[in-house]
C-alpha cells in the first residue's frame, strides 16, 4: 500500500515537472475548448443525433469531466456571469449546457462529479429521507386527518420519515415562531434546495421555524406521491406543534405538490395560513420535454410538468387554478431557464383567487422594475431575491397573502441578493440547479408516458 502511495506521488511529482506549466491564456483557451466539445455534444444529443465520436455517449458521459478552476469573486461578478450564460449567444439549447456553463464558470459549489457521488449516494445527515420522528401527532395525521380527504398509498412510517426535524425546531410552543414546512423543487431534496437561502434566513429566527422534506427519490416519481408527503407533513408537524396553525414554502415542483395536497386533502386547508410560492409552475411549464433528447424516456413527475399533461389539467381543473389557501407566489420573468412562460397573466407561476383567500401574484421584474431586484433571475434566483424574502415575512406578519404595497420598495428591491445572504449562499443556491440536472440524468426510472390519474382525482 505504501509502496503504491509512493509511485503515484512519484508520477505526479514527475509529470507536474516534465509538463510546463500553461500560462493563464493557454489555460483559459484550454477550458474554451474543453466546453465547446461539451457544449457541441450536449447540442448534438439533444437534437437525437448521436455524438459523433462516441455514438453511445450519453449526457451524463458528456457533463462528466466538466469542472472549474475559477471562482467569482463577489456577487456582482456572480449574477453577471449567470446572466451572460443565459444571454450569450448561442443561447444554452437545454438545461445541460446551461448548467455546464455554471460549473465551468465556478457558480456552483460542487463540481461535476462531487455532485454525482452525491446524487449516487446514500443521503444522510440533513438530506436523510428516512428519518425517525417517534412524536405521534394529536390528533392523528393518518390514515385520515379529515372526512374528505383522499386515502394516501403510502405508509405512515414512508410518510413520516421524509420530514427532516431540525435540532431548532420548537413544536410550536408558546412564544415560538410558527412551524413552516420548506418543500423542495425536481431533482432535489429539501436540504438542498433551501441551505443556501431559507434554512439559513429562517432557522433561529422570529419569522418561522423551519423544518423541511426530503421526499425519497428527489421528486422524479409521480407527483402525485409527491403530494402525499405534503399532505401528511402538514397534518403531522401541526399535531405535534400544539396544533399551531402553520406556513409552507416551496419551489418549482413542490408548488404543485402543495397545491395537489390542499385540493385532494381539505384538512390541511384551515392549518395552513400561507403558501409561499418560489418559481411555481401551475401550469407546468413548455420547457419540460426539451430537458432530453427526443424519443428519450422522462421521469415521471417531468412527463407530468408539461404544459398539457393530464396531471396539470387534473391540478387546474374545478378551480384548482386558484389558490386553496392564502398564496404569496414569486416568480421571475426575466429569465426562469426551467418554467415557460413565467411572464405576465400568462405566467405558470400565477393563481387566481376564485375562493377570494388571497392570491398575490409577484412576477420580480414588475414589482423592483430598474431597481437591482427587478434584473435577471434563474429558476433558482427568486430563492435569493431580497421581494422574495420581504413578501414571505409580510405574508406570515399579515392576514391573508403577502402584499408588496405594504414593503418599502425604495429599500426592498435596492439589492441583487437578499440581505443576511453571502456570496457562498448564492453559489449554493446556484448549486441546486446542478443537483437537479444530474439527478434527472441519472434517474434509473424513467418512462414514456405519465403515471395514471389517481382515481380519487378522477
Ligand atoms: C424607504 O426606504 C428608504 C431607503 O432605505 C428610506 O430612505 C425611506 O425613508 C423609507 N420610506 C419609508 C416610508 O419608510
Amino acid at each position: 500500500m505504501q509502496l503504491l502511495l509512493y509511485t503515484i506521488a512519484g508520477l505526479l511529482v514527475s509529470t507536474s515537472i516534465a509538463t510546463p506549466t500553461p500560462t493563464r491564456d493557454e489555460a483559459l483557451i484550454e477550458r474554451r475548448q474543453l466546453l465547446g466539445d461539451v457544449l457541441g455534444s450536449i447540442d448534438d444529443i439533444s437534437n437525437g443525433n448521436a455524438d459523433t465520436d462516441n455514438p453511445s455517449k450519453s449526457l451524463l458521459d458528456v457533463l462528466k469531466p466538466v469542472t472549474s478552476n475559477t471562482k467569482p469573486s463577489s456577487v456582482e461578478e456572480a449574477s453577471a456571469a449567470i446572466s451572460n450564460v443565459f444571454q450569450a449567444s448561442p443561447t444554452p439549447v437545454n438545461l445541460f449546457a446551461a448548467v455546464a456553463q455554471l460549473v465551468e464558470q465556478g457558480l456552483t459549489t460542487e463540481n461535476v462529479q462531487d455532485a454525482l457521488a452525491f446524487v449516487d449516494g446514500l443521503l444522510d445527515g440533513q438530506n436523510s429521507e428516512n428519518n425517525n420522528n417517534p412524536i405521534d401527532p394529536s390528533p392523528a395525521a393518518y390514515p385520515s386527518a379529515g372526512p374528505d380527504d383522499a386515502p394516501y398509498s403510502l405508509s405512515e412510517d414512508a410518510l413520516r420519515a421524509a420530514i427532516y426535524i431540525p435540532d431548532t425546531f420548537q413544536y410550536g410552543r408558546e412564544g415560538a415562531p410558527q412551524p413552516i414546512i420548506l418543500v423542495p423543487g425536481t431533482g432535489n431534496t429539501g436540504f438542498i434546495t433551501f441551505s443556501g437561502n431559507y434554512i439559513p434566513l429562517l432557522q433561529g429566527s422570529d419569522i418561522a421555524d423551519p423544518v423541511w422534506l426530503n421526499i425519497p427519490g428527489y421528486l422524479l416519481d409521480d407527483a402525485q406521491l409527491n403530494a402525499e408527503y405534503v399532505a401528511y407533513a402538514i397534518n403531522y408537524i401541526y399535531g405535534i406543534s400544539n396544533q399551531r396553525e402553520i406556513a409552507v414554502a416551496a419551489w418549482s415542483q413542490g408548488n404543485i405538490n402543495a397545491q395537489w395536497a390542499y385540493k385532494y386533502w381539505p384538512s390541511t386547508r384551515d392549518r395552513v395560513t400561507d403558501h409561499i410560492g418560489f418559481s411555481p409552475d401551475y401550469h407546468g411549464t413548455v420547457l419540460a420535454n426539451l430537458i432530453t433528447a427526443p424519443g428519450e424516456p422522462l421521469s415521471p413527475s417531468v412527463l407530468q410538468q408539461e404544459y398539457n399533461s393530464n396531471f396539470i389539467k387534473t391540478l387546474r381543473n374545478n378551480g384548482g387554478d386558484s389558490a386553496y389557501v392564502p398564496s404569496t407566489l414569486i416568480y421571475s420573468g426575466f429569465f426562469d431557464e426551467i418554467v415557460q412562460p413565467q411572464s405576465g397573466d400568462i405566467a405558470s407561476g400565477r393563481l387566481l383567487d376564485a375562493r377570494s383567500v388571497g392570491a398575490s401574484n409577484n412576477e420580480v421584474q414588475v414589482v423592483c422594475a430598474g431597481r437591482p431586484a427587478g434584473t435577471f433571475y434563474t429558476h433558482e434566483g427568486t430563492l435569493y431575491n431580497p421581494l422574495g424574502f420581504a413578501l414571505l415575512k409580510d405574508a406570515l406578519a399579515n392576514e391573508g397573502a403577502g402584499q408588496s404595497s405594504r414593503l418599502n420598495l425604495t429599500s426592498v428591491c435596492n439589492d441583487y441578493l437578499t440581505p443576511d445572504l453571502a456570496l457562498s449562499d448564492f453559489l449554493l443556491t446556484e448549486n441546486a440547479i446542478l443537483v437537479a440536472a444530474l439527478a434527472i440524468l441519472a434517474d434509473p426510472d424513467k418512462v414514456f408516458t405519465e403515471p395514471a390519474i389517481r382515481a380519487y382525482a378522477t
